[in-house]
């Protein structure tokens, strides 16, 4: 009997790969070119699964074209590049990658936060070009972060893992905004106290937005929303390019509507918007929030294990759809 065939988007780690061609005949880009849709429907011809990064559109026109695909398996918590309902019409499952990457990620999440609140990138960049001449009173002078109001956007794993290292770590006082209220036990635990958006927004001093994004996420953050903002608050994005309007965003930070801004997502990344690559008062880098070696390997594992079960009759271990 023939074996199943799989295609692997982008390069991994070579354990992994290994685990995968105990199971599957693989075929694998190690090369980790980024293929376009057209180049990614070629080499998914007679392929049963892929396993994609979070960077491949997987939409009813692709899953035309790949007849005989049973499996996405993604190694990224977020799914937005799959359309969870084509897929389900073709009959093919999808799967992502939770758990894994929460913590890692809310290491992440609060990093950009200090970053951003004590302008370290910035002062950085001050000292490299030669401009630091001596001690100055208000030298960057940057916004505080122990015992400030955190605001969390999204009350999921991640973002309850930020809560609790601001609640516990830099006794920072802990508000939410989720979709529906944790139980009282998590609240207690995150020490979090659940409030309107409208409160979040006014009461931050250091806003993370780790929400999911959908299509009535898009924009939740845009110019009303961050004209309500504390002029002295930083935003922290963590979560994905969208949710915030870059462009209101970058209006609002070059007219100090609010101080600054950490961003690891972006609207159509990997391009920036050259508003905010204009701006010092943001922190950027190139959506690596979950990008620790042991981490990404984690995440690619749990792909393979998706495969693993579900081409070999089982079901997926943390599925999307189906
Ligand atoms: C995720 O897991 O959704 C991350 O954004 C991928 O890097």
């Amino acid at each position: 009997m023939s074996r199943p065939k799989i295609l692997i988007a982008r390069a991994i780690s070579p354990e992994v790969v290994t685990v995968l061609e105990q199971h599957f005949d693989v075929r694998s880009n190690q090369d980790d070119i980024a293929w376009s849709p057209a180049e990614l429907a070629e080499r998914l011809q007679g392929m049963d699964g892929v396993l994609t990064t979070g960077s491949q559109r997987i939409d009813a026109a692709l899953l035309a074209a790949c007849p005989q695909l049973q499996i996405c398996a993604n190694m990224a918590v977020g799914y937005n590049n799959f359309d969870v309902a084509a897929m389900t019409a073709a009959g093919v499952q999808g799967t992502n990658a939770p758990d894994v990457l929460t913590e890692t990620t809310a290491d992440f999440g609060f990093a950009l936060l200090m970053a951003t609140a004590r302008r370290i990138t910035e002062s950085e960049h001050f000292l490299r070009a030669g401009h630091w001449k001596d001690w100055r009173y208000d030298l960057f002078a940057g916004a505080e972060v122990h015992g400030s109001t955190l605001g969390i956007l999204g009350m999921g794993r991640i973002g309850q893992a930020i809560a609790r290292r601001g609640a516990h770590g830099f006794g920072m006082q802990v508000v939410y905004h989720n979709r529906s209220r944790l139980s009282a036990e998590l609240e207690a635990d995150c020490k979090a106290r659940y409030v309107s958006k409208q409160e979040l927004l006014s009461t931050a001093d250091h806003l993370v937005l780790v929400l999911p994004y959908t299509p009535e996420a898009h924009h939740t953050v845009g110019a009303a929303e961050i004209a309500s903002m504390k002029p002295s608050a930083t935003l922290i994005n963590i979560a994905r390019g969208g949710i915030v309007d870059d462009v209101a965003l970058a209006k609002a930070l070059a007219s100090k509507t609010i101080a600054a801004a950490g961003l690891d997502v972006f609207e159509g990344e990997p391009a920036v918007h050259p508003d905010l690559l204009a701006l010092s008062n943001v922190v950027l880098t190139p959506h690596i929030a979950s990008s620790t070696m042991g981490t990404r390997r984690a995440m690619a594992q749990l792909a393979a294990d998706n495969l693993i079960a579900y081409l070999g009759g089982q079901a997926p271990v943390t599925p999307v759809n189906r």
